[in-house]
This record gives C-alpha cells, sequence and structure tokens, in this order.
C-alpha cells in the first residue's frame, strides 16, 4: 500500500488521494516543462534577468536564438508558427487573414490550461493560468473547465430548451427563439466549489494555477431566465427549477425560484462570441456567484417544482461535510475570496527592489469594497488599490506597489465584500468547518518569499 501523505482526513479515500498526488506530480511536470517558471517575474521589469528577456535579447543581438530556441518545434496551442525575421521592418509580413479569418495569439505565448489527472479525461476539470492573466477577463480559451461525461458536440439547429413542471404553459425555445429575445450581457466569474480543495490541511500545489485555478471571469450574453419563466407562467407553489444539461452525464441540479427570477441568464455567448463548447455551447445557464456547477451547460431543459429534485450533484456530491459529521447542502454562494497572482508561487524574484503585487478578489454576494494586502503574514496590512470596473460577482484586479528589502516576506491578501463579509484566515475558517469539508475553501492564501527570492505556497 502506498504512502499517501496528502488528505489524511477520512473523508477522503484512497481514490482522493491519489488523484491529489497525481495533481502534484502533474504541476511538476508542467513547471519542469517551463510553462509557468517561464517568466518568474514580469517581462521588461528587470532586463535580462527572466528567461524570456534573455531569450529575447540573445534574438535581437544575434539574430539567431529566439529561432534556435523554438527550431522543428510546434505552435503552442492556438497559435501558428511562422519564422521570425533578424529585422521585422526590414521585409514583408504576413499577408492579412492568411490564418483564414479567424485570429490567433503570437506564438510566443504558451499558456494553457492544465488538466486534472483523472482516470479518464472524459470526467475532469482544468485549470486557468492566473499567473499570467491580466485585468478581469479570461480569455475564452483559458475558461477553467469541469466536466463529468465529456464534451458534448450539438448542432444548435437541433438544440431546445424545453420549460415545463408547475407553469401555466410549457414551452419549448429553439436557439432562434431565444436569440430574438431581448438580451443583455454582464461580466461574472464562475468559480468551481472545489477550487483550492487541495489546500485544506497542508499547502499542497506549488502556483496558484493549481490552488485557485479554477475561477474564470467573462462577459456572458443571453436572455434573463426571468423573462422566460414570465411568458410560461409560474404556478403557485412554484419554488425550485431543476436545470437539465445535454451532456451524457445529463447534469442536474435544483435551482431556487428566487435566483432564477433574479439575476439568472440563458447565455448563448461568452466574451463577445458564441459559447466555447467546453463552456456549453449553444446554450448555457448563469446563476452569478453560486457555485460552478449548478450554472448547467448545455442546457435542454428546466423543470419547476414546489420542491427541490435531490439529484446526485446535491445530496451524494457537492455537499459539505462538518465536524459535528453532519454535511451543509445547496450551498450555493461563493464565498468572498482573494489571492496575490504576482508574486505567487514557483516564481523566483531576481532581486530587491520595486513590484508592483496584484491579484484578483471576487464575491458570490456582491462587489468588493475592499482588499488589504499584508507583507508580514497578516502582521500588519495595507490597503490595494482596486482597478475599475469593480463588478458584483466578477473578478477585480487590485494592484499594491511595494519594495521588497529582500528579507524573508509573507504576502496574502483579504478581500471584503458589499455585505461587510472579510475573508477569513484558514485557521478561522477550519475552527468553523473543520478540514472535510472538500469545498468553498475561500481562505487567505500565503506566498512565501525567501532571502533568494523564491515564492513558495505555506500555511501562514
Ligand atoms: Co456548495
Amino acid at each position: 500500500m502506498p504512502d499517501h501523505p496528502r488528505f489524511p482526513a477520512p473523508r477522503y479515500g484512497p481514490a482522493e488521494r491519489r488523484m491529489a498526488e497525481g495533481l502534484v506530480e502533474l504541476e511538476r511536470r508542467h513547471l519542469d516543462a517551463g510553462t509557468e517558471a517561464d517568466c518568474p517575474c514580469r517581462e521588461g521589469m528587470f532586463d535580462g534577468l527572466t528567461r524570456r528577456g534573455l531569450l529575447a535579447g540573445g534574438a535581437s543581438l544575434g539574430g539567431a536564438l529566439l529561432g534556435a530556441g523554438a527550431a522543428g518545434a510546434e505552435a503552442p496551442p492556438g497559435a501558428a508558427q511562422h519564422p521570425v525575421p533578424d529585422a521585422p521592418e526590414r521585409v514583408q509580413g504576413r499577408p492579412v487573414l492568411d490564418s483564414g479569418g479567424y485570429g490567433a495569439r503570437s506564438q510566443f505565448e504558451s499558456e494553457v490550461r492544465w488538466r486534472y489527472p483523472t482516470a479518464t479525461a472524459l470526467a475532469s476539470w482544468s485549470m486557468t493560468p492566473l499567473a499570467s492573466g491580466h485585468g478581469i477577463v479570461t480569455p475564452s480559451g483559458l475558461h477553467f473547465e469541469r466536466h463529468h461525461a465529456g464534451i458534448p458536440t450539438i448542432d444548435p439547429r437541433e438544440h431546445a430548451l424545453v420549460l415545463h413542471g408547475l407553469v401555466e404553459r410549457p414551452m419549448r425555445f429553439t436557439m432562434d427563439d431565444l436569440r430574438r429575445m431581448p438580451a443583455e450581457s454582464r461580466i461574472h466569474f464562475i468559480e468551481c466549489s472545489g477550487n483550492t480543495l487541495t489546500e485544506w490541511e497542508a499547502p499542497t500545489l506549488r502556483t496558484v494555477q493549481g490552488t485557485h485555478g479554477l475561477t474564470s471571469t467573462s462577459e456572458w450574453t443571453g436572455v434573463r431566465l426571468s423573462r422566460v419563466l414570465e411568458m410560461a407562467g409560474l404556478s403557485d407553489g412554484a419554488a425550485w427549477i431543476l436545470a437539465e444539461g445535454a451532456d451524457a452525464a445529463v447534469m442536474t441540479r435544483s435551482i431556487p425560484v428566487g435566483k432564477a427570477m433574479d439575476d439568472a441568464i440563458l447565455a448563448y455567448a461568452q466574451n463577445g462570441e458564441a459559447l466555447r463548447p467546453e463552456q456549453g455551447y449553444p446554450l448555457r445557464l448563469l446563476l452569478p456567484g453560486f457555485e460552478g456547477n449548478m450554472n448547467i451547460k448545455w442546457l435542454r431543459r428546466l423543470e419547476v417544482s414546489d420542491r427541490p429534485f435531490m439529484t446526485r450533484e446535491e445530496t451524494s456530491k457537492y455537499t459539505d461535510l462538518m465536524p459535528d459529521g453532519t454535511a451543509r447542502q445547496f450551498t450555493f454562494e461563493m464565498d468572498a475570496k482573494s489571492v496575490v497572482t504576482f508574486p505567487s508561487g514557483a516564481m523566483t524574484l531576481p532581486r530587491p527592489g520595486f513590484y508592483e503585487i496584484t491579484g484578483l478578489a471576487w464575491s458570490g454576494r456582491g462587489r468588493i469594497v475592499r482588499v488589504e494586502v499584508s507583507t508580514d503574514g497578516g502582521a500588519t496590512w495595507r490597503d490595494a488599490e482596486l482597478q475599475e470596473p469593480v463588478l458584483s460577482r466578477s473578478h477585480t484586479r487590485f494592484r499594491l506597489p511595494w519594495t521588497w528589502s529582500g528579507a524573508p516576506a509573507v504576502l496574502q491578501s483579504r478581500a471584503t465584500d458589499e455585505t461587510g463579509y472579510v475573508q477569513p484566515t484558514r485557521d478561522a475558517l477550519v475552527a468553523a468547518r473543520g478540514t472535510d469539508s472538500v469545498y468553498h475553501l475561500n481562505a487567505i492564501q500565503s506566498w512565501r518569499i525567501d532571502a533568494g527570492g523564491e515564492v513558495t505556497n505555506v500555511h501562514a
């Protein structure tokens, strides 16, 4: 029997422990391959000191080093490989639309999602590279994913949404029906309730992509669910709505009618274009601020009832085991949370001096009103600047100028949302919930910087 040091709590079985070990190993392989450690510092901030800076410097001098480095290499996902001229201003560039009319990213940008190493690639999840992100919006191609039975291929001309149960008029909507209706666009985060689940008992993953990469923000466009429910007419006693996906898992969750009538969206677009297939093409439910799995993808059916449906995903899964042996159920809203994304785990600061500390904060209950940052493990705090726009139930970018003295430091961030809720320390969260609840870990994250500039994940 192999020794599994991660997740000693009884909630976790051997399978979960093996998965945690697999994730640690996966992250190690990615770091060895250089996908995140490639840029231990912000490009341009320390000339010639980053690996990428050294490569670029060599290329501008000798002209061949960068090309040599990439010689024979495949372009990163989402990019196309092109020859690199010595002096781009002395030769003509590529023809307009030579890639066929849909753009690609630069061949020098290689950030990708990581897939959690489950036994089958059909039931797994992938993590957003938060450390290399800018602003608040996640590129659609880097939005985290969670799948229970793979990504279905659905023809939008064949797809329909059925609405029935406790309604006056059962209805069926094609995608054309929905796209004719008044629409709206809003920017919201989606966070998996399992985000950060490896970190309850010991600092486990090394990077912010590993610890916090199951949250992403997009601009979502669609029809308000309330509008569709009003067309059908809710009957007396209507209190819950079953939302069902068209994937092979037939993913189902019970949604309170109050949320459905408040701000829920039947979304068909993301960041200005149709949803990506892995985000529910052609139609998904968006429940701003609610845990990720409730935002049912490939939405095909809504059934109104007077009670919750007690589906697999809300009984055997997605409940939170408490220290007294009872389980919290229907823990929908994601609590306020924040994390420093720069500097963060597995980076190395090249020398003392100026750095801009930056990161993301979000709350399932509304706007972020304050983010404080500590560089001494929580002994003292300073208010970070919140970058506009600061939107309800959206990632919020915070920034704080900092001069690192070169002495060991512990970076933390602490978010407060508009309800007055303050992100707890890990000790406070564990005192309230124990360490067996798996989901909803929103505690303050600590990154230790040692005298050599190396950044590691610690519990402080
Ligand atoms: Co929950």
